[in-house]
């Protein structure tokens, strides 16, 4: 384990950091965050200016949301994971951070992203959603494949009209249709809901999500709208209302399934809702566009590798993609995984300390109390230079290849775990790890079966990438199907 609460000879030390005056401090830093030095700048000058990679800090929204804005921050590989030991941290109510959105916009539960471990339910619903992934799992491939390769077709359509094309709101549209139909069989835009169902859900999102996000608008309307009070949940009621609807009516099996692990079915379609919606949707809504960008950003040398690879696999299984013909392609694995490290979609994570423990990091081991909020910046750790090197920052696509190169996996945590570990009921790691890295190389299938090569432009957006095709050169060898 890279931290312990024993065991060590270097004599424990206080944290170093600030929290400022009460309420003013916070706002203050608040504002650094927001507005006057951006995220990444916010917690490495903080690292800078006290030298130490375990750092005392204020973490937004602050007030009036957040009872209390002060985290102790773990911001190297090596402090990073002790956010992963279940004896040392309670994930109770924490999983957006030091606030908590009402749980109206739940259905009244507390649903499984706020559960610890601990709590029984907790079990139950991550039992649900194993055997729901496993039981959908000959129909991840063709769904995505049906899906994505009618996104690509607009993609070209679009560039014949204009010259460009968006891949983030085709992406919207689709991922949302594919994760409903590789999960229930139904395609969400194919029934009641229509083509409404990624607006709804991209409002429900932002009713969780506005004390964290800025939304480009100048300060003075951003603070009081967004960072300082919650939204009211009763504009998001009819919104909410008809997505239930449409899963309680897809999600019969699953449901089933549920009252046999003892959930009431209410309980179990609240929970299925958030895990397809939220987690799902919104980890797909921000991997997809990064993915892309940095697949883009390694031009034609690396698609022309991607292209042999992923074809030859393809030609070897017969023409067909095959679960077996994805898990042959490492390079494509590696480049999803190089995505992922750098630009983890999910860059926060929380935990309570269970009780007095040490924190250690590369220099030093801390004293941190019972109670107190243990906060990762997950870039930080997963950009280490005391791990990755030189080329940290950089995007490396050959990185995980080979021996050395899996020896790396265990300092990739994108899924609140390591890449080495699996989730599991008693533990908080994402239960569509497997299922996310499998989607993203299907991404790059889907490419470069199609396209020898393409270019985009990048820039940002609300929760990540924003990505413009400006260009797609159709394949000139096969399978490319
Ligand atoms: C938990 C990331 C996709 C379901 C988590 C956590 C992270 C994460 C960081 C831990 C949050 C915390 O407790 O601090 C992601 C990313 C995804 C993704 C980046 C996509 C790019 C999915 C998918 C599912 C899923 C496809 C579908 C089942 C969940 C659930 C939890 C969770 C239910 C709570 C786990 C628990 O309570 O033990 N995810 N996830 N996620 N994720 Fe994912």
């Amino acid at each position: 384990m890279a931290s312990s609460d024993h065991g060590s000879t270097t004599a424990p030390k206080d944290v170093p950091g600030s929290y400022g005056l009460p309420l003013v401090g916070a706002v203050r830093d608040r504002l650094d965050f927001y507005y006057f030095q951006g995220q990444d700048k916010y917690f490495e000058s903080r690292v800078e200016r006290y030298g130490s990679t375990v750092v005392r800090m204020n973490v937004p929204p602050g007030p009036f949301m957040a009872r209390d804005p002060r985290v102790v921050a773990v911001l190297d590989a090596k402090s990073f994971p002790v956010l992963f030991d279940m004896d040392k941290v309670e994930k109770k109510d924490l999983f957006t951070g030091t606030y908590m959105p009402s749980t109206s916009l739940t259905g009244g539960y507390r649903v499984c992203s706020y559960l610890d471990p601990s709590e029984p339910t907790h079990t139950k619903v991550k039992q649900l959603l194993f055997s729901l992934l496993l039981s959908r799992k000959d129909d991840v491939i063709p769904t995505f494949r049906s899906n994505f390769s009618s996104l690509l077709a607009t993609v070209e359509a679009e560039l014949a009209k204009g010259g460009k094309a968006e891949f983030n709101k085709l992406n919207d549209v689709t991922s949302f249709d594919f994760i409903g139909e590789a999960y229930f069989g139904v395609r969400p835009s194919a029934t009641e809901l229509g083509k409404g169902g990624p607006s709804k859900a991209a409002k429900w999102l932002i009713w969780q999500l506005h004390p964290l996000v800025t939304l480009g608008l100048p300060m003075v309307l951003e603070e009081p709208l967004l960072h300082t009070f919650h939204l009211p949940p009763f504009l998001v009621k009819g919104d909410y209302r008809a997505l239930y609807k449409y899963f309680s009516t897809v999600a019969k099996q699953a449901l089933d399934t549920a009252e046999g692990l003892g959930l009431s079915r209410e309980e179990a379609c609240h929970n299925l809702l958030f895990a397809t919606t939220f987690n799902s949707y919104g980890g797909l809504k921000v991997l997809f566009p990064g993915l892309l960008a940095n697949v883009a950003s390694g031009g034609e040398k690396l698609h022309e590798r991607l292209v042999a690879e992923i074809r030859g696999a393809v030609a070897d299984a017969g023409g067909k993609v095959t679960l077996a013909a994805v898990e042959r392609m490492e390079l494509a694995k590696s480049v999803v995984w190089e995505s992922l490290r750098l630009d983890p979609p999910v860059k926060f994570q929380y935990g309570h300390a269970k009780k007095d423990l040490l924190v250690e990091s590369h220099d030093a081991v801390f004293q941190v109390r019972k109670g107190e909020m243990l906060f990762g910046y997950q870039p930080c750790a997963t950009k280490d230079p005391r791990v990755f090197g030189d080329t940290a920052g950089d995007f490396v696509p050959d990185r995980f290849l080979g021996e050395e190169g899996s020896k790396l996996l265990q300092y990739v945590y994108w899924s609140n775990g390591r890449e080495t570990d699996n989730p599991s009921v008693d533990n908080k790691q994402c239960p569509g790890k497997n299922f996310v890295v499998l989607v993203g190389r299907l991404l790059l299938v889907e490419l470069f079966l199609r396209y020898d090569t393409f270019t985009a432009e990048v820039g940002k957006e609300l929760l990540g990438t924003s990505v413009i095709f400006t260009g797609v050169t159709k394949a000139t060898s096969g399978p490319g199907s």
